[in-house]
């Protein structure tokens, strides 16, 4: 198989060819950071949300306790009232740091732009905790480039060869400062064995373009948020912004959905919908979007089952990735260290995916405390409060007039301010899984494409490309063909292809040589090809071809639908 660059281009061009994705309003030069999904494309992302929708509102998962989850779904509005931002922090603090170039005008987040720097192999200590004073790196006016981060082998062997020429030795003041958590290279010049690290720090200014090798600013601040006007008229009162991730909208109707729908504590509210973020550097493909949807979890529940509660969603998230055919060790679930963590989040982990440009994140599954109810209610003033009725019922005969020496006026009194408290009312604590349907679709791109040989109408091996994509997710369950046009198979296989299009998408196809439309199939992803052929019209039977394996069976006609619902599983 290819090298990952070759891979990633290869998934890209096969995604084009077979209409799963294009460049957003192409025929005008395309823009950068928007997609388009095309006809295979939007039925994987439509299946992609009707898999996570059923399987989180339609029919809950069991929680820890084997009973199914409470779990209700919303569709809020992309734009709110502008206060929403505000009580979010999204307005003052959703902002990524910006540097350009000077000379060919890139514009890079500068968190995202590593510096590389070289230590000789013998002083790296084998406990790896300490590293020896001395680190090589060029200084000006040599300084290097600095890289994007994921960098490929390419432009890598570049750096290290202009890092091996140029190096200055520089003594570390700290040493116990180990500047190594970017991606990590021993590399050799001649005789001597060097360690390259990537390193995230500051970008300052005069710091070396990764395009060009030009003078960068300094970094400023970016808000993130797309800013438009709600009304005719274009002034800050009217200023409104589209929606960068969909959970505030579960957060700012919480008290609509406990109040209309009698629920009880733990529950979930679960929303599908676009987001948009004017991101600095849209990149990796569709993997960093200036529009793109998410699937997103708010899990109410009491504070003290919070902790718990988290580790059972980050647990089942990940499983989620890996029943629909993320597999291999590719995927991983990664917690953050104390240090990632945002400064209102208990607790949060990341179910990535390693692309062939790097490993990033699928989905965050995050304890986000009472943060957001919290800041709503203080920024609205309504109530997030939640009561609970149970523990009151519990232990309310506590509070009867003759613990109080029959006095009810102060049981009442003593009752009241009970009840306003903790334990019986207090702001539910939050677990927040949060995904993205555009990032899933990738990985489950990436994760299917396979190349190997399937034979020809000679039988002779011929290269083939295939997606192994779950069934569940496949844009097309089942293909149905004539082998030949003629002798009344184009009848028969238009019959078998209206009966399938019924239970599932199917799609027809007479044009070709059969093991030519197969491989077409195979390129799309499509789990079951059914072929009408000379033996049909004798005993009823069609063959069914499956993608992964190749093997043929005769199956009767009449019951192939019901076939290929049984293997397709429950949808
Ligand atoms: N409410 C929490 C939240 O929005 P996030 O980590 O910023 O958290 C959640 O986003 C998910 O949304 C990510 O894991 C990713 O799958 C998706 N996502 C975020 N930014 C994206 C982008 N620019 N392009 C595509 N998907 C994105």
């Amino acid at each position: 198989m290819a090298n990952e660059t070759d891979l990633m281009e290869r998934i890209v061009a096969l995604a084009k060819r077979r209409g799963f994705i294009f460049p957003s309003s192409e025929i005008y030069g395309g823009l950068n950071g928007f997609w388009d999904y095309g006809p295979l494309g939007v039925e994987l992302k439509r299946n992609i949300k009707q898999a996570w929708w059923d399987d989180i509102v339609r029919r809950p998962p069991e929680g820890p306790d084997g009973e199914p989850i409470e779990m209700v779904g919303l569709d809020s509005a992309i734009i709110m009232n502008p206060k929403v931002w505000e009580a979010s922090g999204h307005l003052a603090g959703f902002k990524d740091p910006l540097v350009d170039c000077k000379e060919c005008h890139s514009r890079f987040r500068a968190d995202h732009l590593l510096r590389p720097f070289l230590l000789p192999l013998h002083s790296i200590p084998s406990s790896g905790q300490i590293f020896d004073t001395v680190q090589f790196r060029a200084g000006d006016p040599a300084r290097l480039d600095r890289l994007v981060d994921q960098p490929d082998a390419s432009k890598l062997q570049v750096i290290v060869r202009e890092a091996l020429n140029s190096r200055k030795a520089k003594v570390i003041e700290h040493p116990q400062a180990a500047p190594v958590h970017g991606v990590q290279y021993f590399v050799q010049d001649g005789n001597s064995s060097y360690f390259l690290g990537l390193d995230y720090d500051d970008v300052k200014l005069g710091d070396r373009c990764p395009n060009c090798g030009a003078q960068l600013t300094g970094a400023r601040q970016f808000n993130l948020m797309f800013k438009s006007h709600a009304g005719a008229m274009e002034d800050s009162a009217s200023e409104v912004y589209l929606r960068p991730e969909t959970a505030q909208g579960i957060f700012a109707n919480f008290r609509n959905v406990l109040d209309t729908q009698r629920l009880k504590l733990p529950f979930g509210i679960a929303q599908i919908g676009k987001a948009f973020r004017n991101e600095i550097n849209p990149r990796n493909y569709t993997f960093r979007s200036r529009e793109f949807e998410q699937m997103e979890i708010e899990f109410f529940c009491h504070p003290d089952q919070a902790a718990e509660w988290y580790e059972w969603w980050r647990d089942a998230r990940f499983q989620w990735y890996v029943r629909h055919g993320l597999t291999s060790d590719r995927l991983r679930l990664r917690d953050h260290t104390a240090d990632e963590l945002a400064h209102y989040a208990a607790a949060c982990a990341d179910v990535e995916y390693a692309f062939p440009f790097g490993i990033s994140e699928l989905e965050g599954v995050a304890n986000r405390t009472d943060f957001d109810l919290k800041a709503h209610q203080e920024t609205s003033g309504r109530d997030m409060t939640y009561f609970d009725e149970e523990a009151w019922q519990r232990d309310a005969p506590q509070y009867k007039p003759e613990h109080y020496g029959g006095d009810k006026k102060a049981a009442k009194q003593a009752a009241d301010e009970a009840k306003a408290g903790p334990p019986y009312r207090f702001i539910p604590h939050v677990i927040e899984p949060s995904g993205g349907v555009d990032r899933a679709a990738l990985a489950l791109l990436c994760e299917a494409y396979d190349e190997d040989e399937a034979p020809d109408e000679h039988g002779n091996p011929q290269p083939r490309t295939v997606l192994r994509l779950h069934p569940r997710l496949a844009p097309v369950k089942a293909a149905v063909f004539p082998l030949v046009k003629k002798d009344g198979m184009p009848e028969k296989a238009r019959a078998v292809y209206e009966a399938c299009r019924d239970e599932m998408t199917a799609f027809y196809d007479e044009k070709g040589a059969v093991g030519r439309r197969y491989r077409r199939q195979d390129e799309a992803g499509t789990p079951f090809c059914v072929t009408v052929d000379g033996q049909t019209a004798e005993d009823g039977t069609v063959t069914v071809r499956d993608r992964d394996s190749m093997r043929q069976e005769r199956v009767p006609s009449e019951g192939v639908v019901a076939w290929l619902k049984d293997r397709l599983g429950r949808g």
